[in-house]
């Protein structure tokens, strides 16, 4: 890690007025220069209270396209436009419309992990840190259209008796942990607990003892008088994980968990960001005004 890069970084920030945020699955460099790093829930309500002129953020496309929504007159950067979610372009606004015109009656609740276009046709979104208390919110007698994540969607049904109709979505990453992948890890560090992603599919957050968002599971660690984990997540987390509790001990649930659109940010690539301010994210007024107050209505509930 350059200690050098980091202060430059740190001193091109404070010229600027900027405000770096990083999601959980940075690199541990990015995690470093980040003035917060936080799960989709967090950073979401941190760029809805930011005083900074502009917000770097070092995540994927949905998260700078949410800040975005949230403060259409700030400058919001995502240090690398390749950064996109595999899982929010399974979600087409077009294809979304059609499947509401086939429900009208229902209710669309949206994974943030999607488009602005597709939040602008949803009516509130969700993170996996909420999303049982979101769709528990949606009365008895609505139908409900669940976008994208069929995984996450599943687990939602199981917390809640919901009976949903799901997107035929999923997080790739999440998605490629197997049983048998699981099973070794458990077998290697017997009557070790296990927390997943909710992204993960339904037969391993079956097996799972905490099925929590990232923010969810760091707490569950944090707390837990255990001292050794199994952790169903991709690979930078346990860099968070770590630095919160370094007396205890994490093996990941596979290896190779990685997310590579999360590592396209790089300490050179966010202090070039400082300097040439690439690359900007904007959104059509029309789709942000709607897409706005679904994300509204989300972080509304208390
Ligand atoms: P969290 O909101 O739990 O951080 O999840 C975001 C994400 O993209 C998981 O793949
Ligand atoms: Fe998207 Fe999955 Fe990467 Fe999260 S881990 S950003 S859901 S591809």
């Amino acid at each position: 890690m350059s200690r050098d890069l980091l202060q430059e970084i740190d001193k091109k920030k404070q010229q600027l007025n900027a405000v770096i945020m990083a999601h959980f699955y940075q690199l541990p460099e990015i995690q470093e220069a980040a003035d917060f790093v936080g799960d989709s829930l967090q950073l979401a309500k941190q760029a809805a209270e930011t005083d900074a002129q502009v917000i770097v953020f070092c995540g994927v496309g949905f998260m700078a396209e949410s800040a975005k929504i949230l403060n259409p007159q700030k400058t919001v950067i995502l240090p690398d436009a390749k950064a996109g979610c595999p899982m929010a372009d399974m979600a087409d606004a077009n294809a979304l419309r059609e499947m509401k015109k086939q429900h009208p009656n229902a209710v669309v609740v949206s994974y943030v992990n999607t488009s602005a276009e597709v939040k602008a046709e949803s009516y509130i979104c969700c993170t996996s840190s909420n999303a049982v208390q979101v769709v528990n919110l949606i009365p008895e007698d609505k139908e409900i259209i669940f976008v994208p994540d069929k995984n996450l969607g599943a687990y939602i049904q199981s917390r809640t008796g919901r009976d949903m109709i799901l997107w035929e979505g999923c997080c790739p990453v999440h998605d490629a942990l197997t049983t048998l992948q699981l099973e070794e890890q458990m077998r290697l560090h017997p009557g070790v607990k296990v927390a997943v992603h909710p992204e993960c599919p339904p037969e391993i957050t079956r097996m799972a003892d905490a099925v929590r968002s990232t923010a969810g599971i760091l707490e569950y660690v944090r707390y837990s008088p255990e001292q050794e984990f199994i952790i169903g997540t991709e690979q930078g987390f346990l860099y968070t994980l770590q630095k919160a509790c370094p007396e205890k001990k994490f093996y990941l649930a596979r290896t190779g968990f990685e997310c590579p659109d999360m590592k396209y940010i790089t300490l050179p690539k966010l202090n070039e960001t400082l300097i040439n301010k690439q690359y900007q994210i904007e959104v059509p007024e029309d789709i942000r005004k709607n897409a706005y107050l679904a994300l509204q209505r989300m972080l509304a509930i208390k």
